[in-house]
């Protein structure tokens, strides 16, 4: 493609080195549409006839078809897939196919078929993440009145309806899902137009090129359009993320399926057995999800620093911006895809969760909010309940073994009813306020979550 200034062959090792058609390959389609709209531009200008473009078209539309069929003999000695694709072209239809790089640079071919593979991935992520938050939702149905302990510090902390844990990973999942959507929009704009980094001489109809792509608008700055990578690793951020709260959700799933808690069951189907303990059922899934944030994380890193310290504008550098991105978005989707189907196939198992949240210290709290309501400062109603709870140390007994008269020794603020307050349906009964498990409020909750993601 630029034999004209050179008299020797590039090195084969350094066409092994450079090459990236191994992977971006992938980008076919969208080099395709890049092409097909490109040389809507070249004939209003006048720099194709029509029946240059209809040849332009179809031969790229063959093209297309072969890549698809598994047909199409990629070139390594022709480095990426946007020479790959021309280059094939050319020797198909001749010196048409020869006018179709005219004011075009593959630095704005590279920048805008990266802007259309991902601008697609978004919403393949979105509509995931959306599978999943359903699924999550299904099983909060399905875990009906359960309640578990709430953990901070991995040390139970306050009872809340199994539904409420779910619910929170909700939650994380709709801002996911809204980041991954608010770095679409900021994408949807066409680089088409900017050449290797000063435009050209030759002005074609940029406007035209991208409502043909489907983008909102134009970049604006042929420098910055072809340099910047801001989108992808906007994507990637907002990936990582994503994987960060799987992987949370992850630690979540393999704590509640041991035998420690044993809050939940996973199927058969998403789990693995030992090749040595014939009792273990591993939760792998999970496991492997867990693992997979390190490697999107990765991405993220690996990309930035690629980027940081580039001059401006296109540097060679940038080529390596595609495999973590490919690798990110592969990643996620799976991650994703396996956890909904994994979710739909987990029961909780009611009888341990009511074992684990009959443990009266989870109403500690509603002990020092009853001297509260009695007129006692919080603090103070704190170090009573705390010297209660030091006094079943002692005694080898829970707060619901403490008698009237103990608590009253303790406080004679607390009236006759207070091992009452040491009822777990009356404790979450009361959690009103807004955001926290009431029944009301949790019922309101899935609900709301149930009409948004069936309507979304
Ligand atoms: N394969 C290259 C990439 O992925 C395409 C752009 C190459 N541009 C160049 N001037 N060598 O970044």
């Amino acid at each position: 493609m630029w034999k004209g200034r050179f008299k020797e062959e590039t090195a084969a090792l350094l066409q092994r080195y450079s090459e990236s058609v191994s992977f971006d390959w992938r980008l076919w389609r969208h080099d395709i549409e890049g092409s097909i709209a490109h040389s809507a531009a070249l004939e209003k200008a006048g720099l194709l006839t029509g029946a240059e473009r209809e040849s332009i078209v179809q031969g790229l539309r063959e093209i297309g078809a072969e890549i698809e069929a598994g047909k199409f003999p990629f070139r390594q000695e022709l480095e990426d897939i946007h020479m790959n694709i021309e280059s094939e072209l050319t020797r198909r239809i001749g010196s048409a196919g020869g006018k179709l790089h005219t004011a075009r640079s593959r630095n704005d071919q590279v920048a805008l078929d990266l802007r259309l593979y991902l601008r697609e991935e978004c919403g393949q992520i979105v509509g995931l993440l959306r599978g999943l938050q359903r699924a999550l939702v299904g099983f909060g149905r399905r875990s009906g009145q359960t309640v578990i302990p709430g953990y901070t510090h991995l040390q139970r902390a306050q009872p809340v309806y199994f539904v409420h844990h779910l619910l929170a990973y909700v939650e994380m999942l709709e801002r996911d899902a809204g980041r991954v959507a608010d770095c679409r929009s900021r994408m949807n704009v066409c680089p088409l137009g900017s050449g290797a980094i000063a435009g050209s001489t030759i002005v074609l109809d940029r406007e035209l090129v991208a409502g043909l792509l489907g983008f909102d608008g134009v970049t604006q700055n042929s420098m910055d359009a072809v340099s910047d990578r801001d989108f992808a690793v906007e994507l990637l951020s907002a990936l990582a993320l994503v994987a960060v709260h799987l992987s949370r959700l992850s630690e979540d799933v393999i704590l509640w399926a041991s035998s420690e808690f044993q809050f939940v069951t996973i199927g058969d189907a998403f789990t693995t057995g030992s090749s040595l303990m014939p009792q273990k059922k591993n939760p792998d899934v999970a496991e492997l999800t867990r693992g997979k944030a390190g490697r999107v994380i990765g991405s993220l890193m690996s990309l930035l620093t690629t980027l940081k310290g580039l001059p401006m504008t296109y540097n060679r550098d940038m080529q390596e911006d595609k495999e973590p991105v490919f690798d990110a978005v592969d990643t996620v989707k799976a991650a994703l895809e396996i956890f909904a189907a994994m979710v739909e196939e987990m029961s909780v198992r009611s009888d341990a969760c009511a074992r684990a949240v009959s443990d009266p210290n989870l109403l500690a709290t509603d002990l020092a909010d009853e001297l509260v309501n009695r007129g006692v400062p919080f603090r103070s109603a704190h170090e009573v309940v705390g010297r209660a709870v030091a006094l079943c140390g002692e005694r080898g007994c829970e707060l619901t073994g403490l008698s009237v008269a103990d608590y009253q020794r303790l406080s004679p603020a607390f009236g006759d009813d207070v091992l009452s307050v040491l009822d777990l349906e009356r404790s979450m009964a009361a959690r009103k306020s807004i955001g926290a498990p009431a029944p009301g409020n949790v019922a309101a909750q899935l609900e709301r979550w149930e009409t948004r993601l069936s309507e979304a």
